[in-house]
C-alpha cells in the first residue's frame, strides 16, 4: 500500500464514478469523498478484512481493481463478497473486465474459498456481465436501492460456487 498505489486508486475510483460506474457513488461525487472512502478501504486491506486484486495497464499504472471482503463469522468463512470491481473508463468494453473477474475467481480459489457473492445495481445490464463468468442471480430486492428522489433500482444478489 504505497503512497503511489493509494493515489492511483483514488484516481481510478473517482474517474470510474464520474463516468457513471456503479461502485458506491453517483457521478456527482467529489474527489474528497472518494479520497475519504479510499482511506477506509485501504484500512480494511491492511487489517486483513479485504483482499485486493490490482489490474495494471501497459504503463504500469493501476487500471482496475476487485476486492474480496472476507468474513469473521465462522458460518460464512467459506465464501467472500466481491466488491469494487472496476476498470479505467478508457479500458472498458475491451474484454478486460472478463479477465479481471477470472483473476478474481482464481485468487479466491487460491485462498481456499468455496464460493463468491456480489451485489449489483439493477438496470445497468451488469447481471449479464457477471453471468459471463459463471455468476447466477439468486435474489433480487425490488427497489432496494435508491439513487435519487425518484430513482429506485433493484438490489440484485449473485452467487458463484468455485467447484
Ligand atoms: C463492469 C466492468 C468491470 C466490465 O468490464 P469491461 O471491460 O467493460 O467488460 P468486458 O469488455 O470484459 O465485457 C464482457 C462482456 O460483458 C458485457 N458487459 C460489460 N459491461 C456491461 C454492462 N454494464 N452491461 C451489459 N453488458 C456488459 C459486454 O458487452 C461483453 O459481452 P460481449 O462480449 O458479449 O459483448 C467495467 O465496465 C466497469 O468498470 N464499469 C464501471 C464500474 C462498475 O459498474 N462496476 C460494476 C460494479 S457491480
Amino acid at each position: 500500500m504505497t503512497p503511489e498505489l493509494r493515489e492511483e486508486f483514488v484516481r481510478l475510483w473517482y474517474d470510474v464514478s464520474r463516468a457513471g460506474g456503479s461502485v458506491g457513488f453517483l457521478p456527482s461525487v467529489t474527489e474528497e469523498e472518494v479520497r475519504a472512502a479510499s482511506e477506509t478501504q485501504f484500512g480494511r486491506v491492511t487489517a486483513g478484512e479485504h483482499r485486493m486484486l490490482g489490474a495494471y495497464g501497459t504503463d504500469g499504472r493501476l487500471a482496475g481493481t476487485a476486492f474480496l471482503r472476507l468474513h469473521t463469522d465462522f458460518k460464512m468463512r467459506h465464501w467472500a463478497m466481491v466488491v469494487l470491481v472496476m476498470l479505467d473508463p478508457a479500458l472498458q468494453g475491451g474484454g478486460h473486465g472478463i479477465r479481471l473477474m477470472e483473476e478474481t475467481i482464481a485468487m479466491a480459489r487460491a485462498a481456499g474459498l468455496e464460493a463468491l457473492r456480489l451485489e449489483v445495481r439493477g438496470g445497468m445490464g451488469l447481471e449479464s456481465f457477471y453471468a459471463r463468468t459463471g455468476f447466477k442471480e439468486v435474489g433480487r430486492v425490488p427497489g432496494g436501492l435508491r439513487l435519487g428522489a425518484d430513482d429506485y433500482r433493484d438490489d440484485v444478489m449473485m452467487w458463484r460456487p468455485l467447484d
